[in-house]
């Protein structure tokens, strides 16, 4: 057994020490392009701009295909699908964290219905309440003093818990819930799936004018379009809901600690674990809490024990790996890392959209972030993207003809000019992605 254990472990300094050589040989590399190119460049806490250094794991496609990425089994062009924001593209640090991120779960445990902790919230997993915790600290997103944590089955679930615990319970007519159009998806959906007494979808934000009470979604950076968002009906009888699901430093510059009411999270967009499925929210108010707490009850009895130990380890790992960076154990923080391969996307994808002279993008303004304490711009998980051709109505259409799926406008209460391309997908797609959208041009 000791055999083993001495031979796996030496097959594992082999592995960790190529990656590290691989890894180093292509950042100087990277140093050396990047600088040429003029890229924006992916930063450490405190690092200034003149000591920029890139140091980044080494590429998955290189290795992966023998084959031709862009053509499918039958010979003909491969499907691109980039509708959904599934986060694969995190695949490739988690994989070069081995089994860092690795927990034993043994039969017996974690069997019980209920939590250990003393929480308010009876399911949460209190090591997860701890790294959730930790995780605003290191990242300096969001103060969590006198925060009732509520955990959720993906941030989904905890959206329509905050609409039924917010939502008046005595009203005859259902609350109006709005969000500034364009708007995610998915919540004129959610809202109206159960055709509820208690809440009803009424559209964009911007065009709300009723005198009556309501609830805003405010989502910042706004899924699909990425810009810092606040909330605008502003008048009496308003609740807010701020899902901050892309306030992280990977996609924005951190202005400030969020400081809401009530605010949502989730590991999806966070460390890209969509498919472990927890989210989390931060509730100011006790029986707002509470009454998230029994939506869930009455729900799912509760939060997967499972997936709350797993999450808790990764934002164990996004934590230690941001204050040990630089050191054996880390040589690059899950931060700088995917910050780095954001940026590199939006500059390849950019360069693209210019060179095409077919469609616009939107442009941010650089601020402070002070996660990296340095003045960066902004590389939105999605791109919203415009046809900009008059003879080009619909541009969901326009992109399925170029065999590219991804979400036309009228689904975020906007034109059909517009669609939403996920930027998270892996680097094979991601890639293929851009080498069709040169070819469009062309
Ligand atoms: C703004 C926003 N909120 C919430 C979600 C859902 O996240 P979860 O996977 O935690 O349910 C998404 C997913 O795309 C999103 O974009």
């Amino acid at each position: 057994m000791a055999g083993i254990a001495h031979v796996v472990s030496l097959r594992h300094l082999l592995v960790l020490s190529l990656a590290l050589n691989v890894s180093l040989i292509l950042r100087d590399i990277n140093q050396n392009e990047k600088h040429q190119s003029g890229a924006p460049m992916a930063v450490h806490k405190g690092t200034k701009a003149s000591q920029l250094r890139f140091l980044s794991f080494p590429s998955e496609s290189a290795a992966a295909h023998e084959t031709n990425p862009s053509v499918d089994e039958h010979g003909g062009q491969r499907v691109i699908n980039l509708d959904h924001g599934d986060p694969t593209m995190y695949e490739q640090y988690w994989k070069a964290m081995g089994d860092k991120t690795t927990i034993v779960i043994p039969g017996w445990q974690s069997m019980s219905y209920f939590s250990a902790g003393k929480n308010l919230c009876w399911f949460l997993e209190p090591e997860l309440a701890t790294q959730i915790v930790r995780l605003h600290k290191v990242a300096g997103n969001a103060v969590t003093e006198g925060r009732h944590i509520v955990v959720g089955t993906g941030s989904s679930q905890l959206f329509l818990a905050a609409l039924y615990a917010l939502s008046p319970q005595d009203s005859s007519n259902p609350i109006s819930v709005v969000s500034t159009a364009p708007y995610y998806s998915s919540y004129p959906l959610m809202t109206d799936c159960v055709k509820s007494g208690l809440h009803k979808w009424a559209g964009d934000a911007k065009q709300f004018d009723k005198d009556e009470p309501y609830i805003e979604l405010v989502t910042s950076p706004n899924n699909p379009d990425g810009f810092i968002r606040h909330s605008v009906v502003n008048r009496t009888g308003g609740i807010l809901i701020h899902d901050l699901a892309y306030y992280w430093p990977q996609y924005t510059p951190i202005s400030a600690p969020s400081d809401y009411d009530l605010t949502m999270f989730t590991v999806s967009k966070s460390t890209g674990h969509a498919g472990t499925r927890i989210g989390w929210a931060l509730v100011k108010d006790v029986e707002v809490a509470k009454r998230m707490v029994k939506f869930i009850e009455l729900n799912t009895i509760g939060v997967s024990k499972d997936s709350q130990l797993r999450a808790a380890k990764v934002l164990e790992v996004v934590s230690d790996s941001s204050e040990q960076a630089g050191g054996s154990e880390y040589p690059e923080s899950f931060f700088h890392f995917s910050h780095a391969l954001m940026t590199e996307r939006w500059r390849l994808l950019r360069e693209a959209v210019k060179d095409s002279g077919l469609f616009s993008l939107p442009k941010f303004s650089p601020a402070h972030c002070s996660f990296f304490d340095n003045n960066l711009g902004t590389q939105p998980a999605f791109s919203w993207l415009r046809c900009d051709g008059d003879d080009v109505d619909d541009c969901e259409s326009f992109f399925r003809g170029h065999k590219i799926l991804v979400r036309g406008g009228k689904h975020f209460g906007v034109s059909p000019k517009y669609v939403r391309v996920s930027m998270l997908d892996r680097e094979e797609t991601y890639n293929l992605f851009i080498e069709r959208l040169s070819q469009i041009s062309s």
